[in-house]
């Protein structure tokens, strides 16, 4: 498919839907988090409420991108304290060069819910 075309995907989640499997799993934030994810969450007062952004973003990257087959840590979410740095690796990277497209992503939470929205466009 081209990629001249705007794409965009989103996602939203509870937050405490992701804290409640992390403490029953706990190898799931090694699964769906890199290293400097966990670290850049560990070191804020919530955690589970960056994470949980992050993971709207992998998603949301994911719809996208229409990713079929990508793990969760090929599309890595960095925080600088201004707009979150996105790295494609992996599929998800080879799918965007496949369609010629920059991604960025934007994110938010409150309290109770984490969001995230992607867009990909050429250029
Ligand atoms: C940057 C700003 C928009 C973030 O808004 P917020 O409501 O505090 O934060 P949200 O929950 O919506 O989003 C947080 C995410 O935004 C992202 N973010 C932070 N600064 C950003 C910026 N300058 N641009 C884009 N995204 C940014 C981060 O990824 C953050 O997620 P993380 O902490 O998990 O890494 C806000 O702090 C700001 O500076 N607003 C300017 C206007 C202002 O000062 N208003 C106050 C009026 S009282």
């Amino acid at each position: 498919m081209a990629g001249d075309r705007l794409r965009i995907g989103m996602d939203l989640l509870e937050i405490d839907r992701l804290e409640r499997a992390l403490e029953r799993t706990p190898r799931l934030a090694e699964r769906l988090f890199t290293d400097a994810e966990r670290e850049y969450a560990a070191g804020r007062g919530r955690p589970g409420q960056h994470l949980a952004a992050r993971f709207c973003a992998k998603e949301a990257v994911a719809k996208a991108l229409e990713l079929t087959s990508w793990n969760f840590h090929e599309v890595e979410v960095l925080g600088t304290g201004g707009p979150p740095e996105l790295r494609l690796h992996g599929a998800a990277a080879a799918r965007a060069a496949e369609l010629g497209v920059r991604v960025e992503v934007s994110l938010t939470h409150t309290g109770r819910d984490a969001a995230a929205v992607a867009v990909a466009a050429t250029g």
